[in-house]
């Protein structure tokens, strides 16, 4: 078991680079088992939750290698064993993106019902009601999604909630399905653009991406995209800017883009952090005294879910009461009770957390429960006083690359054991 050891107290100053996007870069390696022709995808993060889809992949009988920093070779085969690997797929959540891509391009698709972070109930209603409107059965056997389908048939479909999954399998399935598909109340996220994009580079016709309402032609091949670069990671981007926030620090954020960030950005501003937008960079600093505001999750473009632990530790040392409402999953609040280990005055009823500034919080043993939970404790070791471990950190490395070197490189004091 990996922990994370950190001596805090240091304000993080300096320029740190982005990585691409974990969840743009899951779906589109998905999407890439839908292609005729190998192609290289760039700025692909190499990170844990990564290496598992490649994993899985491999494994289904794919060529997939890395050719350079963030530069991944993908060659899928003619033959392929439409069984995704309940070993791997349970470590990984986004596993359940393969259904689409194998049901449109194989007629046929199992896979393991996914495991990945505990932050909800994660129900697959939406992506079972997409798949079966498009013709394809879709049945629970044995711990398996299954779906099976001659071909299939462009539908129009309307989402009950924008989920990100639902909308990227639908999306995916629909670029191979005979006619034309409408989805309904779709989920807009910078990624649903990007494995449009991508898609669109593949020779599909999507169009609205971004928008409520996505049309899909149906085509009978895809492929031609030589080489697709991923776009930055605006969740690992907000993560350091709440770093360079909570430790009163002046960051650079390169290779960004910045209106993918606008929500978090404005939230920021209305803490008092001030924010100096370039075209694809961000300078952060903590210059004023910050201010206490009030959150709440939305889907895109309202507030993310990925970054509402991450504020929560930054709220906790800004005087005052703070809230954070989370409106997308309902585990989300589970780091509440680590950060009071750390001195953190949190009450939390049901989707509602009040948060009481403190001067400070005090290093001591902590354990990540998710992803995000993980690096928010980061930042919390980084602004308190003492030392902190993180146990579980692994959770940490599912999505951020490099982490501790980015975080030493600005002058933090965080190793590895
Ligand atoms: C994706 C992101 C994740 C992010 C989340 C919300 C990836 C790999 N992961 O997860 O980092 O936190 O979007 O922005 O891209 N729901 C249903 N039925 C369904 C599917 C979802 O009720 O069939 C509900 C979920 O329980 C949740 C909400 O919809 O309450 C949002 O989930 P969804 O947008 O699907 O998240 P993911 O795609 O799993």
């Amino acid at each position: 078991m990996r922990k994370i050891i950190i001596n805090g107290g240091y304000p993080l100053r300096g320029k740190v680079k982005i990585s691409g996007a974990k969840n743009a870069s899951l779906a589109i390696i998905c999407a890439a088992l839908m292609s005729d022709e190998p192609l290289l995808l760039d700025n692909v993060p190499n990170i844990s939750d990564i290496q598992v889809l490649l994993e899985i992949i491999s494994i289904m009988g794919v060529k997939a290698n890395w050719q350079g920093p963030g530069l991944l070779y993908i060659e899928p085969s003619v033959k392929i064993d439409v069984k995704a690997p309940y070993e791997q797929v349970k470590k990984l959540r986004a596993s359940n993106l393969l259904l689409g891509p194998l049901l449109a391009k194989h007629g046929c698709a199992s896979v393991a019902l996914p495991g990945g972070c505990n932050i909800g109930v994660r129900p697959m209603d939406l992506h079972f009601k997409g798949l079966s409107g498009l013709g394809a059965k879709m049945s629970l056997e044995q711990g398996c999604v299954i779906g099976k389908v001659d071909k299939l048939k462009g539908a129009r479909i309307y989402l009950d909630f924008p989920s990100v999954g639902a909308t990227e399998n639908i999306m995916m399935a629909a670029c191979l399905a005979s006619g034309q598909t409408i989805i309904e109340n779709v989920a807009k996220e910078p990624e649903i653009v990007d494995l449009a994009n991508f898609l669109n580079a593949m020779g599909a016709k999507v169009r609205g991406a971004g928008t409520d309402l996505i049309k899909i032609k149906g085509t009978t091949v895809l492929g031609g995209c030589k080489k697709y670069s991923i776009i930055p990671d605006r969740i690992e981007a907000g993560t350091y800017m709440v770093a360079a926030a909570a430790t009163r620090g002046d960051v650079l954020l390169e290779n960004i883009i910045p209106k993918h960030l606008e929500p978090f950005i404005a939230k920021l501003r209305e803490a008092n952090v001030s924010i100096e937008e370039g075209e694809d960079t961000i300078r952060v600093q903590a210059k004023n005294e910050l201010k206490a505001i009030d959150i709440k999750t939305m889907p895109y473009p309202g507030f993310p879910t990925d970054m509402q632990s991450q504020m929560m530790v930054l709220l906790s040392t800004v005087p005052g009461f703070s809230t954070i409402t989370e409106n997308i999953f309902e585990n989300r609040f589970q780091i509440t009770d680590e950060l009071k280990r750390l001195g953190a005055k949190i009450k939390t009823e049901g989707r509602l957390a009040v948060i009481e500034g403190v001067p400070t919080l005090q290093g001591t043993n902590v354990k990540a429960t998710d992803l995000r939970a993980g690096a928010a404790l980061l930042i919390a070791g980084l602004i308190a006083t003492g030392k902190t471990q993180i146990t579980n950190s692994e959770y940490i490395y599912r999505g951020y690359q490099n982490i501790q070197e980015k975080l030493n490189a600005l002058g933090a004091s965080v190793e590895q054991v």
